[in-house]
């Protein structure tokens, strides 16, 4: 017998299971409601649980052996889960896309970004998923952005190589942990799938990303690149392949085609936008793309506010209208991530203590004691970034020529998009108030769309169709921006 320690938004609960059996069947079977659209073969990967000391497992795979201690998804994270079986496609798997070099053939799905890098590894004779593991990049100790490692690149003889060793290092210990865990070895790694964004690919495979940075923005590639396993950086079968999905432009990367391509085709005229330092952002309307990227800052990273910090533990990631506050950890705050920042500034907002312009007479304190609190400076940040991304959305649709009663949905992608509230981002005029109740976030569908890709070979023509139909919008070369953007600054008080 093996005690496993149960930790949920209901509290804690200790309970006695046997050895060998999955840990969803011993959740289940202890009254826990394990999200499984799969029914526990492994194709999905939705049952993810948190297991203390290994990482996210996927339940209905992971059978503890000793004492135990799990901690199941909060509802923004399970809600998030259901939604991406309810917009993102799951393809049936394709057995024909194996290379067949070896007899237990692996593939992995990455999700390259440039904060958290996700791995999925499929079994490539069933379609099953192995295992989901994500690590912080390594490369943020040469700067948080595209941007700063860039610049890295540019100003150090070796920073390129520093830079792709530094990925290529850490996945390479990812794969080669899963594989020995396995009694497997590098030959059975048949195939890589990869979705990031430009830079991202352009430092993984050792390509020069300084182009990116310097006008007019031509990136070294944007197809999709090809590398025989005996040719790049990561430990695969030299017969196999690493795949780089292709990019939009210079600063719409594969991230957001593969994210694209994964949406299962429910709406006609719809919104997708990724927010981050450059907010990514598509606009669909029937077969045509009108994409673009508008540079909000890091302010929504916490990089540019006063107390501002990475969502890990210790910061304020939520604030309620009666003043209480979310601190990642549950301990005392150290500093406000992005999330934080929204919910505490539409909460000004709402209460007129900022006002339409952005004024506010005095610091606002979160807490006393650690001394946390917003400044004036910090409010004037977080309407660069919001109009930046609003005015982003405002010129896709006036391209298109088409106004917001005309879209059905906006999907929110990426790890910013699972955690802001969105009544906050409403409030704050980063989305717009038109579409309340018609914004979803979806997670991580970036990794789902290698993830595909890699399961399935009809993400492929669906890639090319997106790409074909693509038209970028440089924000830059946009007349109509600079108005936009000096327009969408002030916030509108909505209610109190
Ligand atoms: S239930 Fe689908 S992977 Fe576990």
């Amino acid at each position: 017998m093996i005690r496993i320690r149960c930790i949920s938004h209901d509290g804690v609960r200790e309970i006695d299971a046997e050895e060998g059996i999955s840990l969803q069947t011993i959740l289940r079977k202890s009254g826990y409601d394990i999200y499984s659209p799969c029914g526990g073969r492994g194709r999905c990967g939705k049952c993810t649980v948190w297991v203390s000391g290994v990482g996210k497992v996927i339940s209905c795979r992971y059978k503890p052996t000793s004492d135990t201690e799990v901690i199941l998804p909060g509802e923004n994270e399970a809600g998030i889960l259901v939604r991406q079986t309810e917009f993102l496609e799951d393809f049936p798997f394709n057995r024909e896309i194996s290379p067949g070099l070896s007899n237990s053939p692996i593939g992995v799905a990455i999700d390259l970004g440039t904060t958290t890098v996700v791995l999925y590894f499929l079994n490539l004779i069933d379609g099953a998923i192995e295992k989901i593991a994500s690590f912080l990049n390594p490369q943020m100790r040469f700067g948080s952005d595209v941007i700063s490692r860039i610049t890295y690149c540019q100003e150090n003889d070796t920073g390129l190589q520093e830079l792709q060793n530094a990925i290529t290092e850490r996945i390479n210990f990812e794969t080669d942990t899963f594989l020995t865990d396995r009694g497997l070895v590098s030959g059975n790694l048949e195939k890589i799938v990869v979705a990031g964004n430009t830079t991202m690919l352009h430092l993984l495979l050792g390509e020069d990303p300084v182009p990116i940075a310097l006008a007019p923005f031509t990136p070294k590639f944007t197809s999709k690149q090809i590398k025989k396993g005996d040719s790049s950086k990561i430990n695969i079968n030299p017969e196999g392949h690493l795949i780089t999905l292709p990019c939009l432009s210079a600063y719409v990367g594969a991230d957001i085609i593969a994210g694209l391509a994964v949406l299962k085709p429910l709406f006609k005229n719809y919104l997708f936008v990724d927010i981050g330092t450059n907010g990514e952002i598509a606009l669909v309307t029937g077969s045509t793309v009108y994409a673009c990227s508008a540079a909000a800052g890091p302010a929504f990273e916490g990089a540019s506010i006063s107390c501002g910090m990475a969502a890990v533990t210790g910061a304020v990631s939520g604030f309620s209208d009666d003043g209480e506050i979310q601190v990642i950890g549950n301990i005392a705050p150290a500093g406000i991530c992005g999330s934080g920042i929204v919910d505490i500034v539409a909460y000004l907002v709402r209460k007129g203590i900022v006002d339409g312009t952005g004024f506010m007479k005095d610091p606002f304190v979160i807490h006393e004691a650690n001394a946390i609190k917003v400044t004036r400076q910090d409010i004037r940040e977080i309407q660069l970034a919001k109009s930046a991304i609003f005015s982003g959305i405002r010129i896709l649709m006036k391209r298109a020529g088409i106004g917001f009663g005309d879209v059905e949905a906006l999907y929110l992608a990426g790890g910013f998009g699972n955690y802001i509230s969105i009544r906050s981002a409403v409030d704050l005029g980063l989305l717009p108030e038109e579409l309340e109740g018609r914004i979803f976030a979806v997670g991580n569908s970036a990794g789902i769309g290698a993830l595909q890709y890699l399961r399935s070979d009809e993400i492929e023509s669906r890639i090319g169709r997106l790409i074909e139909n693509s038209i970028y919008v440089d924000l830059s070369e946009a007349e109509d921006f600079p108005e936009e953007f000096a327009m969408n600054m002030d916030f509108q008080q909505r209610s109190v």
